[in-house]
Protein backbone atom coordinates (compact mmCIF):
# COMPACT_ATOMS: atom_id res chain seq x y z
CA UNK A 1 0.00 0.00 0.00
CA UNK A 2 0.86 3.55 -0.82
CA UNK A 3 2.31 5.89 2.07
CA UNK A 4 1.16 8.89 -0.13
CA UNK A 5 -1.04 7.68 -2.90
CA UNK A 6 -4.85 7.96 -2.98
CA UNK A 7 -7.48 7.04 -5.68
CA UNK A 8 -9.66 9.89 -7.32
CA UNK A 9 -12.75 8.65 -5.50
CA UNK A 10 -14.63 10.01 -1.93
CA UNK A 11 -13.00 9.48 0.96
CA UNK A 12 -12.84 10.37 4.73
CA UNK A 13 -9.55 11.32 6.68
CA UNK A 14 -9.92 9.69 9.78
CA UNK A 15 -7.14 11.07 12.21
CA UNK A 16 -7.17 8.61 15.17
CA UNK A 17 -4.85 10.73 18.34
CA UNK A 18 -4.08 10.35 21.43
CA UNK A 19 -7.14 12.45 22.55
CA UNK A 20 -9.29 12.16 19.99
CA UNK A 21 -10.50 11.01 16.51
CA UNK A 22 -11.49 13.61 13.75
CA UNK A 23 -13.32 12.94 10.59
CA UNK A 24 -13.46 15.02 7.52
CA UNK A 25 -14.98 14.50 4.35
CA UNK A 26 -13.92 17.36 1.63
CA UNK A 27 -15.77 17.63 -2.27
CA UNK A 28 -14.91 19.64 -4.99
CA UNK A 29 -16.59 23.24 -5.07
CA UNK A 30 -18.56 24.09 -7.92
CA UNK A 31 -15.98 27.15 -8.70
CA UNK A 32 -12.67 24.89 -7.84
CA UNK A 33 -11.42 24.65 -3.84
CA UNK A 34 -12.81 22.36 -1.52
CA UNK A 35 -16.01 22.04 0.27
CA UNK A 36 -16.42 20.49 3.74
CA UNK A 37 -18.81 17.83 3.14
CA UNK A 38 -18.67 15.67 6.65
CA UNK A 39 -16.72 16.77 10.42
CA UNK A 40 -17.21 15.35 13.09
CA UNK A 41 -14.49 14.94 16.26
CA UNK A 42 -14.88 11.72 19.33
CA UNK A 43 -13.10 12.31 22.26
CA UNK A 44 -11.16 9.27 23.05
CA UNK A 45 -9.92 8.19 26.87
CA UNK A 46 -6.05 8.37 27.91
CA UNK A 47 -4.06 4.89 27.08
CA UNK A 48 -6.60 4.00 24.12
CA UNK A 49 -4.01 5.29 21.61
CA UNK A 50 -0.11 5.79 22.34
CA UNK A 51 2.17 7.11 19.85
CA UNK A 52 -0.83 5.50 16.35
CA UNK A 53 -0.74 2.11 18.34
CA UNK A 54 -4.16 0.96 19.35
CA UNK A 55 -3.54 -0.24 22.62
CA UNK A 56 -7.55 -0.85 23.37
CA UNK A 57 -9.25 -1.77 20.16
CA UNK A 58 -12.43 -2.52 21.47
CA UNK A 59 -12.54 1.20 22.78
CA UNK A 60 -11.20 2.54 19.27
CA UNK A 61 -13.37 0.58 17.51
CA UNK A 62 -16.58 1.88 18.84
CA UNK A 63 -15.42 5.73 19.00
CA UNK A 64 -14.75 4.75 15.19
CA UNK A 65 -18.45 3.99 14.71
CA UNK A 66 -19.64 6.95 16.66
CA UNK A 67 -17.65 9.65 15.04
CA UNK A 68 -18.80 7.90 11.55
CA UNK A 69 -22.42 8.21 12.88
CA UNK A 70 -21.83 12.07 14.22
CA UNK A 71 -20.64 12.94 10.49
CA UNK A 72 -23.23 10.91 9.37
CA UNK A 73 -21.11 10.16 6.00
CA UNK A 74 -22.01 7.04 4.44
CA UNK A 75 -18.53 6.99 2.48
CA UNK A 76 -16.08 3.54 3.36
CA UNK A 77 -12.59 4.26 1.90
CA UNK A 78 -10.60 5.87 4.58
CA UNK A 79 -7.06 7.57 4.74
CA UNK A 80 -5.43 7.66 7.75
CA UNK A 81 -2.52 9.02 9.27
CA UNK A 82 0.46 7.40 11.48
CA UNK A 83 3.53 9.23 13.38
CA UNK A 84 5.70 8.63 16.63
CA UNK A 85 8.40 5.69 16.89
CA UNK A 86 6.85 3.55 14.02
CA UNK A 87 7.45 6.13 11.58
CA UNK A 88 10.39 7.48 10.05
CA UNK A 89 10.65 10.08 7.16
CA UNK A 90 13.35 11.63 5.84
CA UNK A 91 14.49 13.83 2.97
CA UNK A 92 17.52 11.96 0.94
CA UNK A 93 19.94 13.35 -1.69
CA UNK A 94 20.43 10.63 -4.19
CA UNK A 95 21.98 10.41 -8.07
CA UNK A 96 19.19 11.37 -10.66
CA UNK A 97 17.66 8.50 -11.46
CA UNK A 98 14.08 7.71 -13.58
CA UNK A 99 11.01 6.96 -10.71
CA UNK A 100 11.15 3.10 -12.29
CA UNK A 101 14.97 3.05 -11.26
CA UNK A 102 14.27 4.57 -7.73
CA UNK A 103 11.29 2.07 -6.98
CA UNK A 104 13.82 -0.38 -7.35
CA UNK A 105 16.78 1.17 -5.08
CA UNK A 106 14.30 2.24 -2.66
CA UNK A 107 14.89 -0.42 -0.33
CA UNK A 108 18.69 -0.53 -0.51
CA UNK A 109 18.44 3.22 0.56
CA UNK A 110 16.11 2.93 2.97
CA UNK A 111 18.07 0.25 4.71
CA UNK A 112 20.84 3.21 4.94
CA UNK A 113 18.93 5.64 6.31
CA UNK A 114 16.67 3.28 8.70
CA UNK A 115 17.05 1.64 12.49
CA UNK A 116 14.96 -1.37 11.58
CA UNK A 117 14.46 -4.76 9.52
CA UNK A 118 13.48 -3.96 6.08
CA UNK A 119 11.17 -6.71 5.39
CA UNK A 120 9.25 -5.23 8.23
CA UNK A 121 8.50 -1.38 6.79
CA UNK A 122 6.09 -0.47 4.61
CA UNK A 123 8.28 1.78 2.15
CA UNK A 124 7.01 4.77 0.37
CA UNK A 125 9.29 7.66 -1.45
CA UNK A 126 8.63 11.02 -3.77
CA UNK A 127 10.90 12.87 -5.34
CA UNK A 128 10.92 16.22 -4.39
CA UNK A 129 12.72 17.55 -7.53
CA UNK A 130 16.55 18.54 -8.20
CA UNK A 131 19.18 19.09 -5.40
CA UNK A 132 20.25 22.34 -5.10
CA UNK A 133 23.39 21.29 -3.30
CA UNK A 134 24.83 18.41 -5.34
CA UNK A 135 24.61 19.02 -9.17
CA UNK A 136 22.86 15.52 -10.60
CA UNK A 137 21.36 14.93 -8.01
CA UNK A 138 17.94 14.87 -6.37
CA UNK A 139 15.80 15.17 -3.51
CA UNK A 140 13.38 12.34 -2.37
CA UNK A 141 11.01 12.29 0.44
CA UNK A 142 11.83 8.86 1.96
CA UNK A 143 8.96 7.93 4.50
CA UNK A 144 8.82 4.23 6.32
CA UNK A 145 6.30 2.82 8.83
CA UNK A 146 6.38 -0.61 10.46
CA UNK A 147 4.24 -2.85 8.56
CA UNK A 148 2.54 -3.99 11.87
CA UNK A 149 0.62 -0.82 12.65
CA UNK A 150 -0.92 -0.57 9.26
CA UNK A 151 -1.88 -4.12 9.65
CA UNK A 152 -3.30 -3.32 13.24
CA UNK A 153 -5.40 -0.21 11.61
CA UNK A 154 -6.88 -2.44 8.90
CA UNK A 155 -7.87 -4.87 10.90
CA UNK A 156 -9.50 -2.29 13.33
CA UNK A 157 -11.64 -0.04 10.53
CA UNK A 158 -12.16 -3.95 8.62
CA UNK A 159 -14.17 -4.64 11.93
CA UNK A 160 -16.01 -1.11 11.61
CA UNK A 161 -16.92 -1.81 7.72
CA UNK A 162 -14.40 0.65 6.52
CA UNK A 163 -11.55 0.02 3.81
CA UNK A 164 -8.36 1.50 4.26
CA UNK A 165 -6.99 2.93 1.37
CA UNK A 166 -4.60 5.06 2.17
CA UNK A 167 -1.80 5.06 4.89
CA UNK A 168 -0.05 8.94 5.14
CA UNK A 169 2.26 10.24 7.96
CA UNK A 170 0.73 12.89 10.07
CA UNK A 171 3.21 15.86 9.28
CA UNK A 172 3.15 14.94 5.59
CA UNK A 173 -1.19 15.28 5.42
CA UNK A 174 -0.73 18.68 8.01
CA UNK A 175 1.86 20.15 5.47
CA UNK A 176 -0.63 19.43 2.28
CA UNK A 177 -3.49 21.34 4.14
CA UNK A 178 -1.04 24.21 5.10
CA UNK A 179 0.10 24.13 1.31
CA UNK A 180 -3.57 24.25 0.57
CA UNK A 181 -4.14 27.02 2.90
CA UNK A 182 -1.15 29.42 0.97
CA UNK A 183 1.06 30.33 3.81
CA UNK A 184 3.34 27.54 4.16
CA UNK A 185 5.75 28.93 1.51
CA UNK A 186 5.10 32.75 2.61
CA UNK A 187 8.45 32.52 4.03
CA UNK A 188 11.61 35.03 2.78
CA UNK A 189 14.07 33.16 0.04
CA UNK A 190 16.56 31.77 2.43
CA UNK A 191 13.64 31.44 5.55
CA UNK A 192 12.16 28.32 6.46
CA UNK A 193 8.65 27.75 8.59
CA UNK A 194 8.25 25.29 10.90
CA UNK A 195 4.25 23.79 11.09
CA UNK A 196 3.99 22.80 14.65
CA UNK A 197 1.00 20.13 15.52
CA UNK A 198 0.40 19.87 18.98
CA UNK A 199 -2.01 17.39 19.94
CA UNK A 200 -2.75 15.60 23.68
CA UNK A 201 0.46 13.32 23.92
CA UNK A 202 2.70 14.32 20.68
CA UNK A 203 4.05 17.83 19.54
CA UNK A 204 5.15 17.11 15.58
CA UNK A 205 7.93 19.66 14.08
CA UNK A 206 8.39 19.64 10.14
CA UNK A 207 10.45 22.43 8.85
CA UNK A 208 9.77 23.56 5.40
CA UNK A 209 12.85 25.44 3.08
CA UNK A 210 11.31 26.54 -0.23
CA UNK A 211 8.06 24.63 0.56
CA UNK A 212 10.28 21.10 0.86
CA UNK A 213 10.57 18.94 4.09
CA UNK A 214 13.74 19.23 5.49
CA UNK A 215 13.57 18.42 9.18
CA UNK A 216 10.46 16.23 10.82
CA UNK A 217 10.44 15.12 14.74
CA UNK A 218 8.24 14.28 16.98
CA UNK A 219 8.28 15.19 20.83
CA UNK A 220 6.60 13.72 23.60
CA UNK A 221 4.76 16.37 25.13
CA UNK A 222 1.01 17.74 24.56
CA UNK A 223 -2.44 19.11 26.03
CA UNK A 224 -2.20 15.85 28.45
CA UNK A 225 0.73 17.20 30.01
CA UNK A 226 -1.17 20.84 31.22
CA UNK A 227 -4.31 18.50 32.20
CA UNK A 228 -2.12 16.70 34.64
CA UNK A 229 -0.39 19.53 36.02
CA UNK A 230 -3.37 21.06 36.47
CA UNK A 231 -4.12 18.05 38.45
CA UNK A 232 -1.16 18.00 40.41
CA UNK A 233 -1.89 21.62 41.43
CA UNK A 234 -5.51 21.09 42.53
CA UNK A 235 -5.93 17.35 43.47
CA UNK A 236 -8.85 16.64 40.93
CA UNK A 237 -8.82 13.84 38.35
CA UNK A 238 -7.61 13.87 34.87
CA UNK A 239 -11.45 14.32 33.48
CA UNK A 240 -12.13 16.81 36.04
CA UNK A 241 -8.88 18.98 34.97
CA UNK A 242 -9.60 18.43 31.72
CA UNK A 243 -13.03 19.91 31.88
CA UNK A 244 -11.55 22.75 33.89
CA UNK A 245 -9.24 23.50 30.73
CA UNK A 246 -11.36 23.61 28.08
CA UNK A 247 -14.60 24.76 30.29
CA UNK A 248 -12.58 28.16 32.42
CA UNK A 249 -9.18 28.60 30.95
CA UNK A 250 -9.28 31.62 33.64
CA UNK A 251 -9.08 28.96 36.52
CA UNK A 252 -5.93 27.03 35.50
CA UNK A 253 -3.58 27.40 38.14
CA UNK A 254 -0.82 30.27 37.32
CA UNK A 255 2.25 27.61 37.94
CA UNK A 256 0.46 24.25 35.84
CA UNK A 257 0.49 26.92 32.62
CA UNK A 258 3.58 28.12 33.57
CA UNK A 259 5.38 24.69 33.61
CA UNK A 260 3.45 23.77 30.66
CA UNK A 261 4.31 26.42 28.46
CA UNK A 262 8.16 26.33 29.67
CA UNK A 263 7.73 22.47 28.40
CA UNK A 264 6.36 22.85 24.82
CA UNK A 265 8.65 25.87 24.63
CA UNK A 266 11.54 24.08 25.66
CA UNK A 267 10.73 20.95 23.37
CA UNK A 268 9.88 23.50 20.22
CA UNK A 269 13.53 25.11 21.10
CA UNK A 270 15.52 21.40 21.00
CA UNK A 271 14.09 21.01 17.39
CA UNK A 272 14.86 24.44 16.28
CA UNK A 273 18.17 23.33 18.03
CA UNK A 274 18.50 20.18 15.97
CA UNK A 275 17.90 22.02 13.10
CA UNK A 276 20.26 24.62 12.90
CA UNK A 277 22.85 22.17 13.51
CA UNK A 278 22.69 20.54 9.71
CA UNK A 279 20.11 23.75 8.24
CA UNK A 280 21.70 27.40 7.32
CA UNK A 281 18.06 28.61 7.01
CA UNK A 282 16.46 30.64 10.28
CA UNK A 283 13.25 30.23 11.22
CA UNK A 284 11.32 32.73 10.74
CA UNK A 285 7.40 31.35 11.30
CA UNK A 286 6.06 29.04 12.76
CA UNK A 287 2.24 27.58 12.06
CA UNK A 288 0.39 25.83 14.60
CA UNK A 289 -2.14 23.20 14.61
CA UNK A 290 -3.74 20.60 17.00
CA UNK A 291 -5.96 20.58 19.90
CA UNK A 292 -3.64 21.63 22.43
CA UNK A 293 -2.31 24.93 20.00
CA UNK A 294 -6.50 26.17 21.08
CA UNK A 295 -5.44 26.69 24.12
CA UNK A 296 -5.92 30.43 25.41
CA UNK A 297 -2.35 32.17 25.82
CA UNK A 298 -0.26 29.65 24.50
CA UNK A 299 1.10 31.28 21.31
CA UNK A 300 1.72 34.68 23.67
CA UNK A 301 3.32 32.16 25.86
CA UNK A 302 5.60 30.71 22.94
CA UNK A 303 6.36 34.33 21.31
CA UNK A 304 7.48 35.24 24.10
CA UNK A 305 9.75 32.71 24.77
CA UNK A 306 10.73 31.79 21.02
CA UNK A 307 10.91 35.31 19.61
CA UNK A 308 9.56 34.02 16.34
CA UNK A 309 6.10 34.95 14.40
CA UNK A 310 3.69 32.25 15.24
CA UNK A 311 0.25 31.92 13.73
CA UNK A 312 -2.88 29.55 14.12
CA UNK A 313 -3.63 27.44 11.02
CA UNK A 314 -6.99 28.31 10.39
CA UNK A 315 -8.03 25.77 7.33
CA UNK A 316 -11.68 27.95 6.80
CA UNK A 317 -12.42 29.76 4.95
CA UNK A 318 -10.00 28.53 2.47
CA UNK A 319 -12.55 25.27 2.69
CA UNK A 320 -15.94 26.78 2.10
CA UNK A 321 -18.78 25.82 4.58
CA UNK A 322 -22.12 24.43 2.53
CA UNK A 323 -25.40 25.85 3.87
CA UNK A 324 -27.36 22.13 4.07
CA UNK A 325 -25.49 20.34 6.05
CA UNK A 326 -26.03 21.55 9.14
CA UNK A 327 -22.64 23.21 10.51
CA UNK A 328 -22.29 25.47 12.92
CA UNK A 329 -20.03 28.08 11.25
CA UNK A 330 -18.31 29.47 14.84
CA UNK A 331 -17.81 25.98 16.21
CA UNK A 332 -16.55 24.38 13.08
CA UNK A 333 -13.70 27.57 12.74
CA UNK A 334 -12.74 27.20 16.33
CA UNK A 335 -11.94 23.54 15.71
CA UNK A 336 -10.60 24.47 12.51
CA UNK A 337 -6.35 24.40 13.73
CA UNK A 338 -7.36 20.75 15.55
CA UNK A 339 -8.97 19.39 12.09
CA UNK A 340 -6.01 19.90 9.96
CA UNK A 341 -4.52 16.60 9.76
CA UNK A 342 -8.09 14.94 9.28
CA UNK A 343 -8.50 17.51 6.34
CA UNK A 344 -4.82 16.67 4.87
CA UNK A 345 -6.35 13.39 5.16
CA UNK A 346 -9.06 13.92 3.32
CA UNK A 347 -7.05 15.92 0.38
CA UNK A 348 -5.94 12.38 -0.80
CA UNK A 349 -9.40 11.64 -2.34
CA UNK A 350 -8.20 14.37 -5.39
CA UNK A 351 -5.30 12.67 -5.97
CA UNK A 352 -4.52 10.35 -8.98
CA UNK A 353 -2.75 6.96 -7.98
N1 LIG B 1 -10.13 24.72 23.06
C1 LIG B 1 -9.12 24.08 23.62
N2 LIG B 1 -8.35 24.71 24.53
C2 LIG B 1 -7.31 24.08 25.12
N3 LIG B 1 -6.96 22.80 24.87
C3 LIG B 1 -7.72 22.13 24.00
C4 LIG B 1 -8.81 22.72 23.32
N4 LIG B 1 -9.36 21.81 22.51
C5 LIG B 1 -8.62 20.69 22.67
N5 LIG B 1 -7.64 20.88 23.56
C6 LIG B 1 -6.63 19.92 24.03
O1 LIG B 1 -5.97 19.40 22.90
C7 LIG B 1 -5.61 18.04 23.14
C8 LIG B 1 -6.22 17.19 22.06
O2 LIG B 1 -5.84 17.68 20.80
P1 LIG B 1 -6.00 16.76 19.51
O3 LIG B 1 -7.40 16.27 19.43
O4 LIG B 1 -5.43 17.51 18.39
O5 LIG B 1 -5.04 15.55 19.96
P2 LIG B 1 -4.77 14.16 19.25
O6 LIG B 1 -4.61 14.39 17.79
O7 LIG B 1 -5.83 13.20 19.65
O8 LIG B 1 -3.41 13.75 19.94
P3 LIG B 1 -1.97 13.37 19.29
O9 LIG B 1 -1.79 14.25 18.10
O10 LIG B 1 -1.01 13.67 20.41
O11 LIG B 1 -2.06 11.91 18.98
C9 LIG B 1 -6.18 17.68 24.49
O12 LIG B 1 -5.15 17.79 25.45
C10 LIG B 1 -7.24 18.73 24.71
O13 LIG B 1 -7.44 19.01 26.07
MG1 LIG C 1 -2.98 14.75 16.53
Amino acid sequence: MSLFAGKGKPLVGLDIGAASIKLAELRDGSGGGYVLEAAAIEPLPPGAIVESAIKDAQLVGEAVRRVLDKAGTTTRRVAIGVSGNAVIIKTITLPEMSELDLEGQIAYEADQYVPYDIDELNLDFHVLGPSEHEEGHMDVLLAVCKKGLVEEYQQLLDSAGLDLVCVDCAVLAIQNMAELIGNAQRAGAGQAIALVDIGGALLHVNILVDGRTTFVRDHFIGGNDLTQAIQKETGMSFQQAEQLKLEDPAAIPAAAAERYHEQVAAEILRALDFYAANHSQPVSRMLLSGGAALQPNLIEALAMRLDIELDLLQPFPTIALPNDKGFDPIEVRRQGPRMIEALGLALRSGEQP
